[in-house]
């Protein structure tokens, strides 16, 4: 104990309670995004008084105004001084910048960042099953987030996808979109609610996109868009029961996100390699990750954010059944990836050339 520096004593207490602080916050930050608290100062032509801000959302004064001290002092949104020479802490007004704008309440923007915050409760919410499956090993897959989980995984990915997919991503591809307009057979494998698929199904009529999932609340919610798209070249199925075909009869495979939550991703890699025709393409787009731990620690910022969840949902779900792979959220480097798809019998694997904040883009094929 008479090591102890005291320097670093209180830099390391600070530092802990600056995770308590963000953990806090991020609560904040989903009350904002459900309460429609940042929609309302986006939609706002000036700052508001929380009293102006209380009464456009319908919600009580008192709790809106240390909601926003909260907002403020940490950052996430914009403060300015009361005019008013008589001091009077509820004259402070409050509102977004541009930029705070697009990634709290612009859900169509590609920079849009609440699908995280959106599922948070579910996401904590595992905690309480941690314990055992630290002691068992065995995890908990998606809909153990329940339905909003599979709102929050909508959200997070839809933004980005909807302004990138058609423009940016296929095109990078040697010659799928071509290919999808001249009417192509198609699986997207771990389609969620299934944005990807009605979004390329839509641009591409002529084609048959199917999507494949495991989690009940994202196949109900997939269903729900489809009916309303009113399109007839989608299908959406339980992969448990209906799973790819095995007969080399489909042109193009894509899979988002998804490989590195799956109990058994190279039994997944050896069955879109069977679905694929020769000539077909394999579109594996999952978590930027480094090789090893110690590059993960050194070069993401967000190592600790990754690992984390990966505890709490990715890797949760990659352990969920006896023998699951367990690949979690950084598990899934270049290195590994393409390991994994030449085990599979992929002979060529490219790593496209698309910016992206957490994914990485590869072409693979027979
Ligand atoms: C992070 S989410 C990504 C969902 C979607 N691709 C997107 O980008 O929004 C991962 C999804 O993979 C699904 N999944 C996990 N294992 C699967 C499997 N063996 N077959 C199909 N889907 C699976 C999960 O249920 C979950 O919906």
């Amino acid at each position: 104990m008479s090591d102890i520096d005291p320097d670093k004593l209180k830099m390391f207490s600070f530092m802990l309670f600056s995770k308590l602080e963000g953990a806090v916050t991020s609560g904040m930050i989903h009350l904002g995004d459900q309460l429609g608290l940042y929609k309302a100062l986006a939609a706002a032509k000036q700052p508001l008084t929380t009293a102006q801000l209380a009464h456009t959302t319908q919600l009580n004064e008192r709790w809106v105004r240390e909601w926003a001290y909260n907002q403020a002092s940490a950052k996430m949104i914009s403060t300015q001084n009361a005019p008013s020479p008589i001091p009077n802490i509820t004259d402070d007004t409050f509102f977004l910048s541009p930029e705070q704008t697009v990634v709290l309440a612009t859900d169509d923007h590609p920079a849009f960042g609440m699908g995280m915050f959106h599922r948070l409760p579910q996401t904590m919410e595992s905690l309480k099953r941690m314990p055992e499956s630290f002691r068992t090993g065995i995890g908990h897959n998606y809909d153990s987030h329940g339905p909003e989980g599979a709102v929050g995984i909508e959200r997070s990915f839809e933004p980005w996808t909807n302004a990138n997919l058609i423009s940016a991503v296929l095109p990078a591809l040697n010659n799928i979109t071509n290919l999808l307009q001249q009417g192509a057979q198609v699986a997207d494998v771990g389609c969620g609610a299934g944005g990807a698929v009605l979004l390329m199904a839509k641009a591409f009529p002529t084609s048959t996109f199917t999507g494949y999932e495991i989690s009940q609340y994202a196949l109900d919610r997939a269903a729900q868009k489809l009916s309303d798209a009113k399109l007839t070249n989608v299908f959406f199925n339980d992969a448990r029961t209906n799973p790819l075909p095995t007969n080399h009869s489909l042109d193009f495979v894509t899979t988002f996100d998804c490989i590195h939550d799956m109990t058994h991703p190279a039994e997944m890699m050896q069955a879109i390699h069977a679905s694929l025709k020769p000539t077909g393409t394999w579109l594996l787009v999952d978590i930027k990750a480094h090789d090893t731990f110690a590059l993960n620690a050194q070069k993401n910022p967000m190592a600790p954010l990754m690992y984390g969840i990966s505890v709490l949902s990715c890797m949760s779900s990659a352990m969920s059944a006896p023998g699951g792979a367990g690949l979690g959220t950084l598990g899934l480097s270049a290195t590994t990836a393409q390991a994994m798809a030449t085990a599979a019998g992929f002979s060529q694997f490219n790593k496209l050339d698309i910016d992206h904040s957490v994914n990485a883009f590869y072409e693979i094929r027979p």
